[in-house]
């Protein structure tokens, strides 16, 4: 693969195994993280595979990062040819409880981000007659997350605006994919403030076969690929339950 590939919150969990993936085709890569150390002691290795890497250290909820990755990238003379927005957080808790703060830096980096990275990247592939991009939703994307208000919200917007510019960008050669995970093993959970809370209660997936997933449906050019059965079953069953039963559905899971 000759392309180049720019990821989001490439150094753990689902990311870092896109890096991995990206990297076993020989793509170039632009890896985005807010650890410096560790971006660049995985371009080193990268680099002694005789692959191109590249990274900017920036925390992607500083409404600056996005502007910063371009400028970066257009200095190096990158057109990206594959974007991976995947960076993101969540926060467990009742809202009225929540640090406002912490919510606020997750609709950043979860939407705005997202949202800009999407738009800055866009007009060169449109240009160029192809491009991928593949945003990360969740399952989280299907319904109201009570006790994770904000986060659950975010991850809709991320869905409902993958799916609407993948219909619009019919026909440019541009292809988006909404992936879809269900409880993944990653550091997620902890930074969410729900480690034990998660894993008692679901089965957590591995993030070395949701990237595979999501990467497969990627190349097809796939709208929407929720991973794993459980969660294809509940994304689809939710449009046939009552909205209230819904959300006390999930505040029962996860209060
Ligand atoms: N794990 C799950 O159960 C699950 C389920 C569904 C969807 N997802 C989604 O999957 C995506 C990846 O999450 P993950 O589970 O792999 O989480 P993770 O293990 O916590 O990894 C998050 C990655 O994003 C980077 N990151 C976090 N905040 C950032 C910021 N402000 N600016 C730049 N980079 C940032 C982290 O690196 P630094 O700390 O170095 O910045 C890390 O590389 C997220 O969008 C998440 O919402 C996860």
């Amino acid at each position: 693969m000759s392309q180049t590939v720019l990821i989001t919150g490439a150094t753990g969990g689902i990311g870092l195994e896109f890096v991995k993936i990206f990297a076993s085709k020989g793509a170039s890569l632009l890896l985005i993280a807010r650890n410096e150390l560790k971006l660049r002691s995985m371009c080193e290795k990268l680099r002694a595979r005789g692959l191109e890497a590249d990274y900017v250290a920036c925390d992607l909820s500083d409404p600056d990062a996005p502007a910063k990755i371009a400028a970066h990238a257009k200095r190096e003379g990158l057109a990206v040819d594959i974007l991976i927005n995947n960076a993101g957080f969540g926060d467990y808790g009742p809202f009225a409880e929540a640090d406002l703060r912490k919510q606020l830096d997750m609709i950043d980096l979860n939407v705005r981000a997202l949202t800009e990275m999407t738009g800055l990247f866009l007009p060169g592939m449109i240009a160029r007659g192809s491009g991928r991009i593949l945003n990360v939703g969740s399952i989280a994307s299907f319904e109201p997350g009570p006790m994770m208000s904000v986060y659950y919200a975010t991850k809709a917007y991320v869905l409902s605006f993958s799916e609407a510019i993948a219909r619009e960008l019919k026909g440019t050669g541009v292809t988006v994919t909404c992936l879809c995970p269900g409880p993944t093993n990653t550091g997620f959970t902890a930074g969410a403030g729900m480690q034990k809370r998660f894993a008692d209660i679901f089965r957590l997936t591995g993030p070395a076969s949701v990237a595979a997933y999501g990467y497969k449906a990627l190349m097809r050019g796939q709208a929407v690929a929720i991973h794993g059965l459980p969660s294809k079953i509940g994304a689809f069953g939710v449009r046939f339950l009552p909205r209230e039963a819904v959300r006390n559905l999930v505040y029962l899971l996860q209060k």
